[in-house]
Order: C-alpha cells, then sequence, then structure tokens
C-alpha cells in the first residue's frame, strides 16, 4: 500500500514522501496511525548520532489502530488501539528472562531499521528499501510492528496523549518506579526537565518520595516541574554548585537517587556528588561528549552505585498498561507535557522541540 512517511535522507534533513509499505510478515500487525510523538532520539537519529542506516522513517513513539494482522499474531485484531513501543528479538537470554530492554539485538532493532527477521518493510519509488525507526517508524500514516511491541490500551482513553509512553515517559518513569524503586520518604534529583525528566518528576511523586528536586536551564520547565511534583528546582544557569545546593536541600546528606536525563558532560559529575552514601545515580540521556571523572574518590568513598537505565528497564506490555491506569486517575499528568500539530507540520513540531519551546509535541495523522 502506498503511504505518506516523514524519510531521512541525510543528516539532518527530513522530508515528507510517498512509499511502498509491505504487509505485515509472521507476528506483525498492520496500524493505522492516529498520532506520533517527537523525542530526542528521533534528533540523534536524524543528526546521525547513533549508529544508524539511512534513509530511514523516524517516529517511535506511535500509537494508532490495528488494522490487519499478519500470521501467527495472537493477542491483536483489527479495531484494537495500540501504543507502540520499543523493539526486541523475543529470542535472546536477556527477552527469555523477561528483561527485552537490555535485548542483545537492541541497536540493530532500534537503529538499523530492519526488523527482527532482518528485513525492512518500505521501499521508494526507484525500489530502494527504507528503514523503519525502532521497528515501526511511526512518522507515516501506516506502519508496521511486531505484536511484542505493540501495546493494547482501552478504547476509551483519547488515544493521541498516550504517545510519550512509548519512549519518554515510559524512560523517566521506568528509571524511577523499575530501577530506583525509591521508598517512600526518600528524596531524588532530576538533571533536565525534558519529557524523560518530568516523567521521573511525576513516578518520584507516585513512590512516596519526600523531597524531588529538579534542575533545569529553562524557567519555564522549571515552573512545570513544579506544577508536576518537584518540590524544589534548581535552574543551572545561576548556580555553579548544583551538587551543593541538592546537600542543602536534602539536609546536608545528598539525595538517595539522581537521574541524568540532559545529556550534558559536566552533569554527570554533579549527580554523582548530588547522591547521599550508598546512594544510586542512573544515567538515561545520551551524552553530548566524553566524561572525565576521579572514579575511586567519587565511587569508593561514598560507596555509591551508578547505573545505565535503557527504556526505563521496563517490559512495555506489562509497564505501559500500569502507566497508562495512572494518567486514567489523573497521577501522570503527560497531556501536560504535548502540544499537537498536524503530520504536514513536522518541521514546525521539530523546531518547537529542538528550541525548548515545547516539550512534546505530538504529530496528528
Ligand atoms: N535511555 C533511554 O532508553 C532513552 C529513552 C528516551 C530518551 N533518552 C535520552 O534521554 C535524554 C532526555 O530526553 P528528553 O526527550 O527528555 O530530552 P529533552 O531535550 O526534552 O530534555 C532535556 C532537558 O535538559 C535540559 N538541559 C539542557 N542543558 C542543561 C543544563 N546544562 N543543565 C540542566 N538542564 C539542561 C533542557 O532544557 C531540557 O529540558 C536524551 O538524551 C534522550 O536521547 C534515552
Ligand atoms: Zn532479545
Ligand atoms: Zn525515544
Amino acid at each position: 500500500m502506498k503511504v505518506k512517511a516523514a524519510v531521512v535522507r541525510e543528516k539532518g534533513k527530513l522530508a515528507i514522501e510517498e512509499l511502498e509499505l509491505g504487509k505485515p510478515r509472521m507476528g506483525e500487525v498492520l496500524v493505522k496511525t492516529v498520532a506520533g510523538g517527537i523525542c530526542h532520539t528521533d534528533f540523534s537519529t536524524m543528526n546521525l548520532e547513533v549508529p544508524t542506516t539511512l534513509p530511514m522513517v523516524l517516529g517511535h513513539e506511535g500509537v494508532g489502530i490495528v488494522e490487519e494482522v499478519g500470521p501467527g499474531v495472537q493477542d491483536l485484531q483489527p479495531g484494537d488501539h495500540v501504543i507502540l513501543s520499543y523493539p526486541s528479538c523475543g529470542c535472546c537470554e536477556s527477552c527469555m528472562e523477561g528483561k527485552p530492554y537490555a535485548c542483545d539485538r537492541s541497536t540493530e532493532l532500534f537503529f538499523f531499521g530492519t526488523y527482527a527477521d532482518r528485513g525492512r518493510r518500505l521501499a521508494d519509488r526507484d525500489g530502494q528499501e527504507v528503514g523503519s525507526l525502532f521497528g515501526q517508524g511511526s512518522f507515516a500514516d501506516h506502519c508496521i510492528v511486531a505484536e511484542r511491541n505493540a501495546v493494547k490500551v482501552d478504547p476509551e482513553v483519547d488515544m493521541k496523549a498516550l504517545c510519550s509512553l512509548a519512549c519518554g515517559v515510559q524512560t523517566g518513569a521506568g528509571a524511577v518506579l523499575n530501577r530506583m524503586k525509591p521508598s517512600a520518604g526518600d528524596s531524588i534529583v532530576i538533571f533536565g526537565c525534558g519529557a524523560v525528566g518530568i516523567s521521573a518528576i511525576m513516578a518520584a511523586k507516585l513512590a512516596g518520595c519526600r523531597t524531588v528536586i529538579g534542575v533545569d536551564v529553562v524557567p519555564s520547565r522549571l515552573e512545570l516541574a513544579l506544577a508536576c511534583g518537584a518540590t524544589d528546582v534548581i535552574n543551572g544557569r545561576e548556580c555553579t554548585e548544583i551538587a551543593e545546593e541538592v546537600k542543602r536541600l536534602t539536609g546536608g546528606q545528598g539525595a538517595h537517587f539522581a537521574l541524568e536525563a540532559a545529556g550534558v558532560p559536566h552533569l554527570v559529575e554533579q549527580m554523582l556528588q548530588s547522591v547521599r552514601k550508598e546512594g544510586l545515580a542512573v544515567l538515561v540521556s545520551f551524552v553530548s561528549g566524553p566524561v572525565t571523572l576521579d572514579v575511586s574518590m567519587l565511587f569508593i568513598g561514598p560507596c555509591i552505585s551508578f547505573a545505565g537505565v535503557v527504556e526505563g528497564n521496563s517490559n512495555p506490555r506489562v509497564f505501559i498498561p500500569k502507566l497508562v491506569e495512572f494518567y486514567k486517575e489523573g497521577r501522570l499528568p503527560i497531556d501536560k507535557l504535548c502540544e499537537y500539530y498536524p503530520f504536514e507540520e513536522i518541521d514546525r513540531a521539530m523546531a518547537d522541540a529542538r528550541s525548548g519551546k515545547v516539550i512534546k509535541p505530538v504529530l496528528i495523522f
């Protein structure tokens, strides 16, 4: 079938083109895209900051309606509302253990545009194959995804607000709820109040953290952090000693947990210095340059741990339905992050994400 899709053919450039989309294969479904969120990783791919292959259709926070199911699909049928999350192979040791975020084939399935059978599903009018980011490529009016990474949702919920659950919110909320698992009354500091950071703030509030500190350089994002559950905020442009300020706000001890979701090299050390003895610091961002650290001084004396987290260490088909329930209860107000744009205005949506004007631009099909 013919589809309209946003394709990257060279670094930093995106254009809407007509492409040919194949049929869903074994275990896959064809989805009519309703909306798609823009995530920082779309830019990282477009700018070739991650290992990738071109041409590629971007988009990895799609929501839509199943239109056709391929052979072997067990759980989904036409008409089902689905959130399209990240892919995993289903066969490696991590996948078999229920940890698809640590799949052996993540890099390839996320960024090379191929599906688990190593094939692509899109081609242009010259017959050249085109990749689908994250095994979905949802900046297109239709896309194909594996049943494994399509999460069925309650059709009563307005789907377009749910895009960000697919990646950004799953990452931030999951880093807190799945990896840190704070106890009620714990403290946490979050560097970067974008979609990932703000959802970590919402999750920290859900988990009962007493002190939740948001750090950013954009005043409107700090205001939003306060509206979403932060108890304190620090403007990184005005404060040079962020770790000292975190200690002051946590009774001199430092925070139990810290998250880096800004991608700024010098913040990594600030994050490590912000956690208290035996605390846990988590990195989710793709830091924009090398970081030099005195690891012995930073880690041994204070006995702190440092962890990397992919997609919130979550199993999408288990975790995303929980997030949808929190959203329905008003406890995960992710619609506060969203602004909506017609698909044709993708350039404006991308520009607004880039400038920091909008946290979660959502394309409507
Ligand atoms: N690990 C994963 O699985 C995963 C998943 C999704 C996104 N990510 C990554 O997480 C990061 C955050 O994603 P996002 O979509 O929230 O990005 P974003 O660009 O919306 O948010 C980044 C925030 O950091 C702030 N910031 C920039 N410089 C700062 C500074 N010096 N001090 C404090 N704050 C500063 C920005 O103002 C912005 O609010 C990105 O690197 C993204 O690629 C990782
Ligand atoms: Zn796997
Ligand atoms: Zn993403």
